[in-house]
């Protein structure tokens, strides 16, 4: 395949909604019409995202993709791992950081998400497994590096996969980043057919108009991320 051009690169085909609109309306889509994408829309999110900057402009993202019959072997391994295997192996989060993920728990489980209650652990634990089945998207993909490659790297596949998002969502199409499938990198590597390095999953497809897709996650205050030296 030949490089894109400058052309290609460069000359803006379509400009539908701001930048901020797409950022603001971007969120964890869990629940997907079952409906197919068009190859095509995905395809003109990649040419944008393509350019995205990277250390040495080396455009380290890899992202293998699956749809149909592709998408539905790599769902049927992966469920079969988490309901019949080991646990996913995901690195633990430092104790200080632990507290997000309660907020978030409590949000995604309580009445403004799944609405299910804490003492039903049957039902947790199936809404759980649906991140295996990228919770329906009928378009799903592994985010994945060079194992030769370092941190700063990732941060490269970051950048390009924040601006596919971003396309995405312009076009209308729901996401949602996933690093639960990721605790199963054997699975992956073996369905996807790869030897990289698994970094993350991504779940793509038409969001359905349901509460759980409704759900807006809160924020910190900027001062928690930023600091600013000035003298
Ligand atoms: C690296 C990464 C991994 C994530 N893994 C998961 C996941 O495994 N399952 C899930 O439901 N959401 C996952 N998310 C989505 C986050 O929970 C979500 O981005 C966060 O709560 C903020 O909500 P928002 O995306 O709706 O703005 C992940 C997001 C990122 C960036």
């Amino acid at each position: 395949m030949e490089d894109l051009s400058k052309e290609e690169l460069y000359t803006v085909s379509y400009k539908t909604e701001s930048l901020e609109t797409c950022i603001r309306q971007r969120h964890s889509v869990r629940e997907y019409l079952p409906k197919e994408v068009d190859q095509t829309i995905i395809e003109d999110c990649l040419r944008l995202a393509q350019l995205a900057p990277s250390n040495s402009n080396i455009q380290n993202w890899r992202l293998l993709i699956a749809s149909g019959a592709g998408r539905e072997r790599i769902v049927k391994a992966l469920m079969k791992e988490a309901t019949t295997g080991d646990a996913p192996n995901i690195p633990p989060l430092p104790e200080k950081y632990r507290h997000f993920r309660s907020e978030l728990g409590r949000e995604l489980y309580g009445a403004g998400g799944y609405g299910i209650p804490r003492s039903d652990k049957e039902a947790r634990d199936k809404a759980v497994l649906r991140n295996y089945e990228f919770f329906g998207a009928p378009v799903i993909a592994i985010i994945a590096q060079d194992p030769a490659l370092a941190n700063i790297d990732s941060l490269s596949s970051g950048m390009w996969l924040q601006t596919f998002i971003l396309a995405l969502t312009e076009q209308g199409l729901g996401t949602c980043v996933e690093v639960s499938v990721a605790g199963y990198p054997e699975v992956l590597k073996r369905e996807f057919g790869t030897d990289l390095d698994i970094l993350c999953g991504l779940a793509i497809g038409w969001p359905s108009d349901s509460k759980l897709n409704r759900l807006h996650t809160g924020r910190g205050k900027i001062e928690d991320n930023v600091k600013w030296v000035k003298e």
